[in-house]
């Protein structure tokens, strides 16, 4: 059985006073769930993150981390900083890092690589945009962005791997992919691991969806055979939204 995951993507949202808060509330009303929820503060507060989750099931993410192990890269966190302060998974390649920071497959192919071999959880972010997708081109680029940053890695590295596709048009825009845009797009990455591994591996890969999910539409997205949860960005920075998309899977 695939896990399913909720996850948080605070961005550049929350200091430390209104991400302890936030943390309190989410806390407070967490539902029974099997799913797996996670949390992405901003990295200056993920040590304080971890702290307070103790004993909680919700696990603390980073958003980012550096290829390197360390040296001269001013202002980057590298693997080991993460695994000191107890963070076990990152997200990599968020549309927001290609798109503002430079971050391309390649960089995307050693932030991967740097982050499995230190024994780093890598939720991997990837997805077309809006021109792709009206000029037909969006099989083509996700197939590239997967193959360019993942399928040179060994098949046992997939078990440490989660993957989000979230569609560049659909991120902040309150515009969602439909969920039959969702699900065709997932059946086709899972194809596409399948021809690139093994059906094994494809189908044991959590596939979430990102981009505008909210209490409102995520029970349909969620409820399509290849969508294994959601990566939730703005509707996660309220405790209520969040605990009800966490309710909808
Ligand atoms: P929104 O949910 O705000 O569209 O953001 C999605 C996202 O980018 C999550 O990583």
């Amino acid at each position: 059985m695939r896990k399913k995951i909720v996850a948080g993507n605070w961005k550049m949202n929350k200091n430390l006073e209104q991400t302890l808060t936030l943390l309190a509330e989410l806390s407070a009303k967490l539902p029974d769930t099997k799913a797996e929820v996670m949390v992405a503060p901003t990295s200056i507060n993920l040590l304080s993150a971890v702290r307070n989750l103790e004993n909680s099931t919700i696990e603390v993410i980073a958003q980012n981390m550096h290829f390197a192990e360390s040296g001269a890269y001013t202002g980057e966190i590298s693997a080991d900083m993460l695994l000191s302060v107890g963070i076990q998974t990152a997200i990599i390649g968020h549309s927001e890092r290609r798109a503002y920071f430079g971050e391309s497959d390649e960089i995307l192919a050693q932030k991967v690589k740097a982050a499995l071999t230190n024994n780093i959880r890598v939720m991997f972010c990837f997805g077309e945009e809006l021109e792709d997708r009206k000029a037909g081109n969006h099989f083509a680029i996700v197939e590239s962005q997967l193959k360019n940053a993942l399928f040179s890695l060994d098949a046992s590295a997939w078990s440490n791997i989660v993957l989000a596709y979230e569609p560049v048009w659909a991120i902040g825009t309150g515009e969602t992919a439909s969920p039959d845009q969702a699900q065709e797009m997932h059946a086709f990455i899972r194809k596409t691991i399948a021809e690139a591994y093994d059906s094994a591996i494809a189908d044991q890969v959590s596939i979430l969806y990102g981009g505008s999910v909210k209490p409102a539409n995520a029970e349909e997205i969620f409820s399509k055979p290849d969508v294994d949860g959601g990566l939730i960005g703005g509707a996660s920075l309220k405790a209520d939204d969040f605990v009800d998309i966490i309710k909808a899977i």
